[in-house]
């Protein structure tokens, strides 16, 4: 696949074929994403990967944490402050879009919302859940190399015939992972990525999101 089919292609997975990724792939995997560029190559994604019976424990306990609302704490500073507009309108598209296409009213379809929350946390059905991670001692730029690093991930995954789901959902459950994968606290657990074979019959892996044209977030000086 060349790579602007790639970057193309892509689009969050939000449901898998029940189908095993063997450890192998995975590693195959990283192997060419530990090409992604990083600041002074620094390289300091540290990676956490989920497979098999601890999957399937981990998404369970953060099942339960969301059940029994656990308050959500990330290892870092998370979410908006003061939303500007232009910002605020593309969430709160990309919010409606997804509601509109899973046929989800959020303010009367309460169980239903449940679900696709809960959804999250089973990963999608995804039988690979990859947390990405840097050293809290390290300065904010850390964050861009590890965004980078995901995107390379998500587009290589593709050459595999694998799908992704890039999530700060699961992340938000810090301290159960850290507890739960003992994982230092000195790793700030930044985002995860769902991996898997994608069910491309599912409606849901339908919905493709919108982008505003080139001019809308460029000014050229020449
Ligand atoms: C940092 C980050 C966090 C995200 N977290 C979630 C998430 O928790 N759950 C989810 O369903 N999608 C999540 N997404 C997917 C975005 O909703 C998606 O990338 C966006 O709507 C554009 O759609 P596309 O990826 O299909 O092109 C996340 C994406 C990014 C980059």
């Amino acid at each position: 696949m060349n790579v602007v089919d790639a970057v193309r292609n892509r689009y969050s997975v939000r449901a898998y074929l029940d189908k095993p990724v063997d450890k192998e792939m995975v590693y195959k995997l990283l192997d060419i994403a530990r090409f992604s560029p990083s600041g002074h190559n620094t390289q300091p994604w540290e990676l956490f990967v989920l497979m098999g019976k601890t999957k399937e424990h981990v998404s369970k306990k953060l099942i339960d944490a969301v059940i029994s609302k656990v308050e959500r704490r990330y290892d870092y500073d998370y979410g908006y402050k003061e939303v500007p507009d232009f910002i605020k309108e593309r969430r709160d598209a990309c919010n409606v879009k997804v509601f509109k296409h899973k046929n989800i009213n959020p303010k009367t379809d309460k169980d239903k919302l449940k679900e696709h929350i809960l959804e999250n946390f089973r990963c999608f059905g995804a039988p690979v859940c990859i947390l990405i991670a840097r050293d809290k001692h390290l300065g904010e730029e850390a964050f861009i190399d590890i965004g980078l690093f995901a995107q390379t991930l998500m587009l290589v995954a593709l050459e595999f015939g694998l799908a992704t789901c890039p999530q700060t959902s699961i992340v938000a459950y810090a301290e159960l992972l850290h507890k739960e994968l003992n994982i230092p606290n000195d790793k700030i657990i930044t985002m995860s990525l769902t991996l898997g074979y994608p069910d491309e019959n599912a409606h849901i892996n339908k919905l493709r999101m919108d982008r505003d044209a080139v001019d809308k977030f460029t000014k050229f000086y020449t």
